[in-house]
């Protein structure tokens, strides 16, 4: 070998290793700063002492509130202590998968003619004879689809196929339901993208109908229902980064345009995913989207509120205080919202919650996002709830 080569090689390999040390170094500062930025997040000292001894179902009440959950039909018949703890918690019941045309294990729709209420009936009457009030989700998404809806739908019968899904599914439990979210995330996932000046979401029904298959849904579910809120439900509108502030206005946007045209919309349904390492939670422009929308007489209600844990310390103590935390800043300003009239957990426990699979942490612990832990003991996010209700203005 040359002195050349070798003179050249030896560079590289220097260079090689001082750059895997500069690496090194980068990426242990990163997580240092990671680990101080998260536990910034944590305050140990603070209260969240509940005065008021009443169920989360009882504290709302108290304050002309809803509070209540997500679930599914198995959890309720398969798991008593479950079932016992949500009748006392929740005064509101949402399938979280039984109104779908296709989601888990159950399949609402087998095929274009078909449906199969056997599951949503049940939640439907474990609502009824539990004093629950019953709320739809969801008639018209983009996803959990059923497999042949990609082979079925075109632009010829996309209408009809709308028209009879939610005419049946809806007309099936008229004058039993609170609300109904009868369109879901309609807005693009990354509205900043967009190419829409509506910033809408490509979505078959976009696809075959055009903007207008939103109002269409709108108009069919009041007819099948007129004593049901209708609601268009989306998420992604409670932090301070761009996305979030331009998702707000696309909302608000789309929400004009249907009052605009007399859509029959009563609601927004915000879901309320939340980040429970986010350091971008600006009250003031979620507080002020809020009364944008309460201008438009329509109600508001938080709908599938949870705490995204996976990005948090693993020690279970900090953890819970910081998704506590979060519970109770937002709530906070939510609930000074008139408009606001219901708060609705995506789930009530640890037990059952969707972000063990969509969100787990990299650790492999179990996630901690809800009220309640896995042995259906109250958590600091219980706490938070609580404070959060017993602290808000009664609604008449
Ligand atoms: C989720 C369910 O929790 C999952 O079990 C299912 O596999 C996919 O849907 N926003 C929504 C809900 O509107 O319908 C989603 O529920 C969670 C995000």
């Amino acid at each position: 070998m040359s002195q050349y080569n070798f003179l050249t090689r030896r560079l590289l390999f220097k260079f090689g290793l001082g750059a895997l040390v500069g690496f090194g170094t980068v990426s242990t500062a990163k997580s240092i700063l990671l680990n101080r930025r998260l536990q910034a997040l944590d305050n140990p000292h603070r209260d969240f002492t509940v005065t008021e001894h009443c169920s989360l179902k009882e504290c709302a009440r108290k304050k002309g509130l809803i509070y209540g959950g997500s679930a599914r039909y198995e959890q309720l018949i398969e798991d008593r202590q479950f079932a016992e703890q949500f009748i006392q918690e929740s005064g509101i019941l949402v399938p979280e998968w039984e109104l779908k045309w296709s989601a888990g294990n159950k399949l609402l729709r087998p095929g274009p003619d078909e449906f199969d209420f056997s599951a949503a009936d049940g939640m439907a009457d474990f609502a009824s004879k539990n004093n629950l009030l019953f709320r739809g989700h969801t008639l018209i998404w983009h996803e959990s689809l059923p497999k042949w809806f990609q082979e079925v739908v075109n632009y010829d019968n996309a209408k009809q196929i709308m028209e009879h899904h939610i005419k049946t599914v809806v007309g099936r439990y008229a004058g039993r339901m609170h609300s109904w979210d009868v369109v879901n995330e309609a807005i693009a996932y990354d509205p900043i993208k967009s190419k829409r000046a509506d910033r809408l979401r490509e979505t078959p029904w976009l696809k075959f109908l055009g903007p207008d298959y939103i109002d269409l849904a709108f108009r069919i579910a009041a007819a099948a229902d007129p004593k049901a809120m209708l609601v268009y439900n989306d998420f992604g509108v409670d932090y301070g980064d761009t996305m979030s502030r331009v998702k707000r206005q696309a909302i608000l946007d789309l929400l004009k345009s249907l009052k605009e045209k007399g859509t029959p919309v009563h609601a927004l349904g915000i879901q309320a995913h939340l980040k429970g390492d986010s350091n971008y939670f600006y009250p003031k422009s979620l507080r002020q989207f809020l009364r944008e929308v309460a201008k438009l007489d329509l109600k508001i209600l938080i709908t599938e509120m949870d705490v995204i844990d996976k990005k948090l310390p693993a020690a279970i103590d900090v953890r819970d205080r910081i998704v506590a935390g979060a519970y109770e800043d937002y709530l906070a300003v939510v609930l000074d919202e008139p408009a606001v009239i219901a708060v609705i957990t995506w789930g009530l426990s640890d037990r059952y919650t969707y972000l063990s699979e969509y969100h787990p942490r990299t650790d492999g612990k179990s996630v901690r996002p809800l009220p309640l832990d896995t042995t259906l003991k109250h958590k600091l996010a219980w706490n938070a709830i609580a404070r959060s209700l017993n602290h808000s203005t009664y609604r008449p």
